[in-house]
C-alpha cells in the first residue's frame, strides 16, 4: 500500500491504475474499527483499486464540537488497511484540502436541515463539499458508506444525483459489538459506565422497530426506552424518510460524548 498526502502524488499514483479497472474510493476521517473495515472489505471485493481517504475534516465540525479530540492513530488505520489490501491511503494535510483562501461550498439544501443538521448547523455542508472534492480528486466508478449515517448517504446520494457526478454510491450496512452498540471512532471516548450506559440506544432503536411492526409509533416508544437510562441525553429520536427507506434515527449524548444510530423500519434492510 502507498501513502500519498499531496494530490499531486495522488494524480500521479492514480494515473497508472486507471487503466486497470474500476475505481473504488472509502472515504473516512481514521481510527478504523470494523465499521470502516466493513467498507473497505466492500470495496475491495468490487474495485480493482481502492482508494481509502483519511482526513479529519474540520468544516463538518461546529465550534463546540469535538474536533481537538477527535481520536487520531494513522499508523494503526495504514497498518489495517494494509492488511486489508488497500492500494492508495490518501492522507492529506488541512492546506491540501482548504488551500488558503478557499471559498467553495457544496449546500444539499432541504436534506441538510432536518434531524443531524438541527444539531449541528454546517455539518453537511461541509461533509458534501469535502466529498465532493474527494470525489473529484480521486473519480472513483463507487464510493461507500455506511447505513450508520443515514442521513450522510442521502445527502451524499442527493448531491451526486443533482451534480450528475456519475458514479454509484454503495451503502454498507451498519456494523455492531456484540450488545448492539454501533461501532463509532467516537465509542473509545466513553468511560466504562458511560460505554455500558450506550447500549440504551440500539436496545431503544429496536424496541421501535418492533413496535412499528406491531403498528404502534416506533418513535414515541424508543424515546420512552431511552429517557429510562439516566446516562443518557436523547436529542432526537425520529422517523425519516431517506432514499425510499423509512429509518427510526436517533441522536444522544453519554457523557460529552455524541452518538448517533438508526434502524430501517421499512424499505428494505441494509
Ligand atoms: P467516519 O466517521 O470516519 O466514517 C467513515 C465511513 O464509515 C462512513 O461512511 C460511515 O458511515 C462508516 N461507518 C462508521 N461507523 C460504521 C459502522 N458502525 N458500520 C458501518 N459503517 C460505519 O463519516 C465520516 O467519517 C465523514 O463524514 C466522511 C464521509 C469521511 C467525510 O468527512
Amino acid at each position: 500500500m502507498k501513502t500519498v498526502r499531496t494530490i499531486a502524488e495522488l494524480r500521479a499514483a492514480l494515473e497508472p491504475l486507471r487503466s486497470q479497472g474500476s475505481v473504488g474510493l472509502v472515504p473516512t476521517m481514521g481510527a478504523f474499527h470494523e465499521g470502516h473495515l466493513a467498507l473497505i472489505r466492500a470495496a475491495r471485493a468490487e474495485c480493482d483499486t481502492v482508494v481509502v481517504s483519511l482526513f479529519v475534516n474540520p468544516k463538518q465540525f461546529g465550534p463546540g464540537e469535538d474536533l481537538h479530540r477527535y481520536p487520531r492513530d494513522e499508523a494503526r488505520d495504514a497498518a489495517l488497511a494494509t492488511e486489508e489490501g488497500v492500494d492508495l491511503l490518501f492522507a492529506p494535510g488541512v492546506d491540501e484540502i482548504y488551500p488558503p483562501g478557499f471559498q467553495t461550498w457544496v449546500e444539499v439544501e432541504e436534506l441538510s436541515h432536518v434531524l443531524e443538521g438541527q444539531y449541528r448547523p454546517g455539518h453537511f455542508r461541509g461533509v458534501a463539499t469535502v466529498c465532493l472534492k474527494l470525489f473529484s480528486l480521486v473519480r472513483p466508478d463507487r464510493a461507500y458508506f455506511g447505513q450508520k449515517d443515514a442521513q450522510q448517504v442521502a445527502v451524499v446520494t442527493r448531491m451526486v444525483e443533482d451534480l450528475g457526478l456519475g458514479l454509484e454510491i454503495r451503502v454498507v450496512p451498519t456494523v455492531r459489538d456484540a450488545d448492539g452498540l454501533a461501532l463509532s471512532s467516537r465509542n473509545q471516548l466513553l468511560a466504562p459506565q458511560e460505554r455500558r450506559a450506550a447500549t440504551a440506544i440500539s436496545k431503544a432503536l429496536a424496541r421501535g422497530a418492533e413496535a412499528h411492526r406491531a403498528g404502534r409509533d416506533a418513535a414515541a416508544e424508543a424515546a420512552e426506552a431511552l429517557e429510562r437510562e439516566p446516562l443518557v441525553k436523547p436529542q432526537y429520536v425520529q422517523v425519516a424518510r431517506f432514499d425510499g427507506r423509512l429509518v427510526l434515527a436517533a441522536a444522544a449524548r453519554v457523557g460529552a460524548v455524541r452518538l448517533i444510530d438508526n434502524v430501517v423500519l421499512e424499505g428494505g434492510q441494509r
